[in-house]
């Protein structure tokens, strides 16, 4: 696919943290890439820097985090060499956000109609009546049920999963190129959450848009995603197709992983979660980083932390010792 396709490119993202005077490490070698018209789904155990990696794409990181290294472009535009009014611009603008909890993403003093023409109002030159026929455009787009009604209701008076259509409406009413979403369902029951992630793949097919979709849980990522990005302790261990990530994966973190979801091995053992703890950003090894929870490890993998490379049909692993096909363990 040309390069222009690439919708959002992260290369070697390294991010620290200042923690009581100390400096931490939770992300350290990251490469994601979505193309247009692509779900691709970042996942990893909590606490693998997803959401940092996330946020630093529109420059949203906490105040003591900082980027070290690394280079974020968004439809070919680099964002470290963004101004900050050029940043709010790209916010809700070329990049919409969803996060996890609605609630606390949305204004409680303001109808759900005027946050979606707010948003509109901010990107775009048009009359307030023209955004707020926009919004109830949009409102209707992401499957709120009369939405000239709700146009009126506030966020309390919404369910859990209409108010992230909500959510979702506000990042897609100006037509993003790339919509970030942070587990926007790991809040809603089983049922809300196929719902919405049956709108965001319905979206991305209509409008070609490209969706980093992130989670802890791999079964949102067999229902709704092109491809997956596995991490692992600040670093990208696996990037493939999502059948691969199943079925020929070749990291063998993506493999215990799989073994570990409860829903999609079928074992009774499943969901137990993977032995061992992840590694502490406060103490980087020098080694790989899953090297004491690997059942695959030998004595060279303590040495440095593998390199990210590139198999011939465009499979990027991380590991000095990586599965082979027929050797994967199907649970
Ligand atoms: N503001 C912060 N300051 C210091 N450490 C942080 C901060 N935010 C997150 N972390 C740490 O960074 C690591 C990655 O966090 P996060 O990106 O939220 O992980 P994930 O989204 O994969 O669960 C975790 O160890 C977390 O505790
Ligand atoms: S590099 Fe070694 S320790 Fe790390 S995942 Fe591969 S085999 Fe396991
Ligand atoms: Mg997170």
């Amino acid at each position: 696919m040309p390069r222009s396709d690439v919708v959002l490119s992260i290369e070697g993202l390294s991010i620290s943290a200042d923690v009581r005077g100390e400096t931490v490490w939770p992300v350290t070698d990251v490469h994601v890439s979505v193309r247009a018209g692509e779900v691709v789904g970042l996942v990893g155990e909590s606490g693998s820097g997803k959401s940092l990696t996330a946020l630093s794409v529109p420059r949203l990181l906490p105040e003591n985090v900082r980027i070290i290294d690394g280079l974020i472009t968004v439809a070919g535009k680099d964002m470290s060499l963004l101004t900050d009014s050029e940043l709010s611009r790209v916010r809700g603008g070329i990049v919409g956000m969803v996060f996890q909890d609605s609630l606390a993403s949305l204004n409680p003093t303001k109808t759900v109609g005027q946050q979606v023409a707010e948003v509109v109002r901010l990107h775009d030159a048009v009359s307030r009546t023209q955004a707020e026929a926009k919004a109830v455009d949009v409102l209707a787009d992401v499957g709120l049920p009369q939405p000239r009604e709700r146009f009126r209701s506030y966020p309390h008076q919404l369910s859990g999963g209409m108010r992230q259509r909500v959510a979702i409406a506000m990042a897609i009413a100006c037509e993003p190129q790339l919509v970030i979403a942070d587990e926007p369902t790991t809040a809603l029951d089983v049922t809300v959450q196929a719902q919405i992630l049956a709108l965001l793949r319905r979206l991305v097919d209509d409008r070609g848009m490209g969706v980093l979709l992130i989670t802890h849980d791999l079964g949102v990522v067999a229902n709704v995603a092109d491809r997956t990005t596995v991490m692992y302790g600040g670093r990208t261990v696996e990037d493939c197709t999502v059948i691969d990530a199943f079925e020929a994966m070749r990291h063998p973190y993506t493999e215990a992983l799989v073994a570990s979801a409860p829903r999609l091995s079928g074992l009774d053992s499943a969901g137990d979660g993977i032995p061992g703890a992840p590694p502490n950003p406060a103490h980087p090894e020098p080694g790989c980083p899953f090297e004491p929870r690997c059942s695959h490890a030998q004595s060279d993998c303590v040495v440095a932390p593998p390199p990210y490379i590139t198999a011939n049909n465009g499979h990027r692993f991380a590991c000095f010792h990586p599965l082979l096909a027929h050797e994967v363990s199907r649970g």
